[in-house]
């Protein structure tokens, strides 16, 4: 039985101030045994979040890192730095990471490694362009990146990775993919995994989908028998449709 990921990405908004604030509005309990729910922050964000956050259920993520330790990286965060935070999460390769900053999938599975080996867990976008799905590439595209980011784990590191299926088309347009289309896309990376790990790890790892969730739609996507949760931009930003989010799960 997998446990659903509730999963907020901030992205670029939210001082430390406004982070806290967002804390304090919170109403639903996200102490529960069947969703776990997670905050995404920018850098500035994570040591308030992570100090707010404590014994609240909620864990603490950041949205990219370095795969070094340390080094000459002007402007780089390394995973021992996230570790020292108290972070416990950390999102790799989302697509606009992919688009405007040159992030391959050679370099999200470096980071993918890195996460591992300083005890992160890591979220691993993957998801096709309008064209890619236009032109029917939708499964190779993703099936490519999945192997990829994955690439050189143990099974038991796949079992505790978590993927976040997020079609580009769909990420913060406002049109959504629909649920079916969905399943098929996520239904096909398990499968995948089945095929290069075995069943029992695809039995575990989390898939989630992201792409214009919102309060009113995110339970036609937990219905779905492969889909664990969800990715969330937009609707994560506001504490009153975090929380509508949590308790539709
Ligand atoms: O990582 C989540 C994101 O890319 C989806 O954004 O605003 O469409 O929910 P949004």
């Amino acid at each position: 039985m997998r446990k659903p990921v509730i999963a907020g990405n901030w992205k670029m908004h939210k001082t430390s101030a406004e982070a806290l604030a967002f804390f304090r509005a919170l109403k639903a309990s996200k102490e529960t045994k069947d969703v776990e729910t997670v905050i995404c922050a920018p850098f500035t964000a994570l040591p308030a979040l992570v100090e707010a956050a404590k014994d609240s259920g909620i864990g603490i993520g950041a949205q990219n890192m370095h795969w070094e330790e340390k080094g000459a990286f002007t402007g780089e965060i390394s995973p021992v730095m996230l570790k020292d935070l108290g972070v416990q999460y950390v999102i790799l390769g989302h697509s606009e990471r992919r688009s405007y900053f040159a992030e391959t999938d050679e370099t999200v599975n470096k980071k993918v490694h890195a996460a591992f080996a300083h005890e992160l867990i890591p979220i691993i976008c993957v998801g096709e362009t309008l064209e890619e799905r236009e032109a029917g590439q939708t499964k190779q595209v993703v099936g490519q990146q999945v192997e990829k980011a994955l690439a050189g784990l143990s099974s038991e590191q796949v079992k505790r990775v978590i993927i976040a299926y997020e079609p580009v088309w769909a990420i913060g347009s406002g049109k959504a993919s629909t649920a079916d289309d969905a399943q098929e896309v996520i239904g096909f990376i398990r499968k995948m995994v089945a095929n290069q790990y075995d069943q029992q790890v695809a039995n575990e790892v989390r898939i989630q989908y992201g792409g214009s969730v919102k309060p009113d739609n995110i339970g036609a996507f937990l219905d779905q028998p492969d889909i664990d949760g969800a990715l969330v931009g937009g609707a994560s930003l506001e504490p009153e449709s975090f929380d509508r989010l949590v308790t539709a799960s």
